[in-house]
């Protein structure tokens, strides 16, 4: 039986090698970059000019109309009452946790996988970050073990919708108030996603973006936003990201200067009408790559939990047969550029190890494992397939 079995399945991999060299020796060698934003900025060009010059002729560099009708417009995308924008992702992270009143004395409970931005926040708020390892389904926070993690100091939850896929809300949502816990999400990834119908960013009391070009909402510059449905919450936000005062020269508290620009606002309002559309257009490749990879023996694609939309900000396939080091040189060597997020979970890197006393396996273990593929909303079809068509092609050879 088992014979019988292992030989079907050698046939089907032949079979699906054998259809994928056919395809592949159809193909030229072509260049696919990790993302590209030119083409987008192209489409965009004469609208972008447009707010450009507006800002430009009405010398409202900081604050004012375009800042305002942005805050507007993405809260309404958010699905939440209040939207304020500041300098960058990491400032959101911090701001919010300040604006929460957490500082120094209290524990913030966040995911091992995430960028190192997110344990940066915590630490620059005086807070101790505790790191829970990720679930090895999801990669985000596993929500059976933050429990374990629970002290009389914990304050706050950060959970990260890593990769755009939103992170088990309901469970971080229940522990939490079981507990008395603040929750501000992380959706520095996530612009758009939905869990469960709701939006991310709609279910913490606060939730963070970052506007980096490379973002699913991408300003041409850096930028950021938190974003709540307590009014409390946003003006204490407004004040810290504009020296603690929400007049010039009025400093109630100490602040920071963190606020996002006009001429960012004007262009993320400009991006933000095309967002809905080209986190779609990720969705569907995300489907195409599933398709292309799902006779892959040693490649597993994400996963998206029932209930969840991710916007796919990144692609990551596991390989769990062969070096995901060497596949990563060969794809390199075809053209084909790829990433990794991240090469070390953020408890293993240099600044933060002396926060993290314990081993998170699941996150070290896929640190070595996973890799980001070309993902952006213009990618063709052809270049998912030759991409598609050299992994399987690696994984296979790498098995032999
Ligand atoms: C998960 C996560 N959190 C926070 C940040 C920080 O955002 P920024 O680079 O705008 O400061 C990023 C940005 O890369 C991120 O990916």
């Amino acid at each position: 039986m088992q014979e019988a079995l292992n030989s079907k399945k050698g046939n089907e991999a032949s079979m699906m090698t054998k259809q994928v060299q056919e395809r592949r020796y159809r193909q030229t060698r072509i260049n696919v970059p990790f993302m590209e934003l030119k083409r987008e900025h192209e489409i965009l060009r004469k609208d972008l000019h447009k707010v450009w010059d507006d800002v430009l002729d009405s010398t409202g560099f900081i604050g004012g109309a375009a800042v305002e009708g942005f805050e507007t417009a993405f809260a309404a995308f958010c699905e939440v009452k209040h939207a304020v924008g500041v300098g960058n992702g990491t400032d959101a992270l911090l701001l919010a946790l300040k604006a929460l009143g957490i500082g120094p004395g209290d524990e913030v409970i966040t995911a091992a996988n995430s960028f190192v931005a997110t344990a940066e926040a915590i630490v620059h708020s005086g807070a101790t970050p505790v790191f829970v390892d990720i679930d090895h389904k999801t990669y985000n926070i596993d929500i059976n073990q933050i429990e374990d993690h629970i002290t009389t100091r914990t304050k706050a939850i950060i959970p990260v919708h890593l990769y755009g896929q939103p992170a088990d809300m309901d469970s971080v949502l229940s522990v939490a108030k079981l507990y008395g816990l603040r929750v501000i999400e992380d959706a520095a990834q996530a612009h758009g996603a939905r869990y469960h119908g709701r939006r991310a960013g709609s279910m913490g009391d606060a939730a963070c973006f970052s506007f980096y070009p490379a973002k699913n909402l991408g300003a041409c510059g850096d930028g950021g936003a938190v974003v709540s449905n307590d009014p409390s919450i946003a003006e204490a936000v407004r004040r810290l990201r504009d020296h603690g005062g929400l007049k010039k020269y009025e400093h109630d508290v100490v602040g920071h200067n963190s606020r996002l620009d006009s001429l960012q606002a004007a262009v993320l309002q400009i991006k933000l009408q095309h967002l809905e559309g080209r986190n779609e257009m990720r969705r569907q490749h995300a489907r195409a790559y599933g398709e292309l990879l799902s006779q892959t023996d040693g490649v597993v694609t994400p996963f998206e939990p029932t209930g969840v939309a991710g916007v796919y900000h990144l692609y990551v396939i596991r390989t769990e047969r062969g070096s995901r080091d060497r596949l990563q040189e060969f794809l390199k060597n075809n053209g084909v550029q790829t990433g990794i997020h991240y090469p070390a979970p953020i408890h293993r890197t240099p600044a933060f190890a002396s926060f993290c006393e314990y081993a998170c396996p699941v996150a070290e273990g896929y640190a070595k494992r996973i890799l980001s593929l070309p993902m952006y909303p213009e990618i063709e079809r052809n270049q998912l397939e030759y991409v598609a068509d050299l992994v399987s092609m690696r994984t296979f050879e790498g098995s032999q």
